[in-house]
């Protein structure tokens, strides 16, 4: 299958619109910047801080292009942080499970920690028992980011650039990266991911933020209700690697086609819960075309908060923050406990290069991966 089909469109026009300024915006959202400290080694790192015209925010990192914070209105007009972070660089540094991050070059798992291209085998690091998860030892999460603010008609945005060296974390061809966030007046926060290569490679691009939105250390998500448009999911074993098998959500706590609470079946007794500990497992996302389709939506009924994922991808990786452990401590100064925050993180599948079945995840020089998620964030009382 070509690697084309699920490239966005829509990510391409943004990207090229001539409406987009340079600098902060004369009018409706702006891009402010501030220093947020230095990295062990002395890189300096900026906090950006996207606002749109409606008083939404989100805030990043350029270090590994963390979101450290999403502002948005409950159901009163109220603003929470419905992201999980840190408060200091240095936490980032030292401990993040991922929070907010960018995820590359290969989001999600590698079996093994291996895989074959054209006839030529790559090592990568086993940071994940046996296999390589979300890039390896020093993945796109944990490097410093070029950001160029940029302002649109409709809210506020920046481009992170990111150059990864051929053979960096054992990935074959240099890697030109380029993420665009923007936070569009109608609070939708909108990731746009631009990669070329010059050499034959795998690339898996996604997001990481932990949300909860009834706000950040307020709890447990188990009330949260989840939709995911997906007939089927990717089982996986003891090691979190797919099967292979694509197999029917019908009957199991997978079923999240018609909306249940996160907790509703989080502790039932299927063998697939015990490898993940919970949910930590990638849907096959039912679409037609390769445009935009929604993904998943997750209703918080205390605040009234409603986001609603598209993408271009075919995969969601929803995952139900079982890593948590309580000895993280927030930005608010709370524990994180299990199931804290959840992640839905459009994806290809994970251990695609070893998956000949699976929708590729190769990019070849030539070619330009392109690929679209969008978080809208509203109410039950918009
Ligand atoms: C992904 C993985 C999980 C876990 C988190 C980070 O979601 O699938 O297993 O590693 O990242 O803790």
């Amino acid at each position: 299958m070509s690697r084309a089909w699920h490239r966005s469109v829509l990510g391409a026009a943004v990207l090229g619109m001539g409406v987009l300024l340079t600098g902060t915006s004369a009018g409706a959202g702006s891009v402010d910047k501030t220093p947020f400290g230095n990295t062990q080694d002395g890189k300096a790192v900026n906090l950006y801080t996207l606002t749109n015209d409606r008083g939404a925010s989100v805030k990043f990192i350029a270090y590994g292009g963390i979101i450290t914070a999403i502002n948005v209105p409950d159901r009163w007009g109220k603003l929470d942080n419905v992201v999980l972070g840190f408060k200091e660089l240095a936490d980032y540094e030292s401990m993040n499970p991922y929070f907010g991050a960018l995820i590359g070059r290969y989001g999600n798992r590698i079996g093994g920690a291996k895989f074959t291209l054209d006839g030529t085998q790559y090592q990568l690091a086993a940071n994940n028992g046996p296999n390589s998860l979300h890039g390896g030892t020093k993945g796109f999460d944990k490097v410093v980011w070029a950001v160029e603010p940029l302002s649109g008609v409709s809210g506020a945005a920046a481009r992170l650039n990111y150059t990864s060296k051929d053979g960096e974390e054992g990935y074959p061809g240099t890697l030109t990266v380029q993420v665009v966030y923007s936070l569009t007046n109608d609070n939708e926060l909108r990731i746009d991911y631009e990669a070329t290569t010059d050499k034959p490679t795998v690339v898996n691009l996604t997001s990481h933020s932990y949300f909860n939105l009834a706000g950040d250390g307020t709890g447990g998500i188990d009330d949260h209700i989840l939709t995911i448009s997906a007939d089927r999911y990717t089982p996986v074993d003891a090691t979190l690697i797919p099967t292979g098998q694509l197999a029917s959500v019908t009957g199991t706590p997978f079923d999240f086609r018609q909306g249940a609470p996160i907790g509703a079946r989080i502790r039932s007794n299927d063998p697939q819960m015990a490898y993940g500990r919970g949910y930590d497992h990638n849907f096959v996302l039912n679409r037609s075309g390769s445009g935009l389709s929604l993904a998943a939506r997750v209703y918080e009924p205390r605040s009234g908060r409603i986001m609603e994922i598209s993408t271009t991808e075919p995969g969601v990786q929803f995952y139900s923050g079982n890593f948590l452990d309580s000895t993280l401590i927030g930005a608010a100064g709370q524990q994180y406990r299990q199931t804290d925050g959840f992640c839905l993180e459009t994806q290809h599948f994970p251990d695609s290069p070893n998956k000949p079945s699976f929708p590729t995840t190769v990019l070849k020089p030539g070619e330009t991966l392109k690929s679209t998620t969008i978080h809208k964030f509203s109410t039950d009382a918009s």
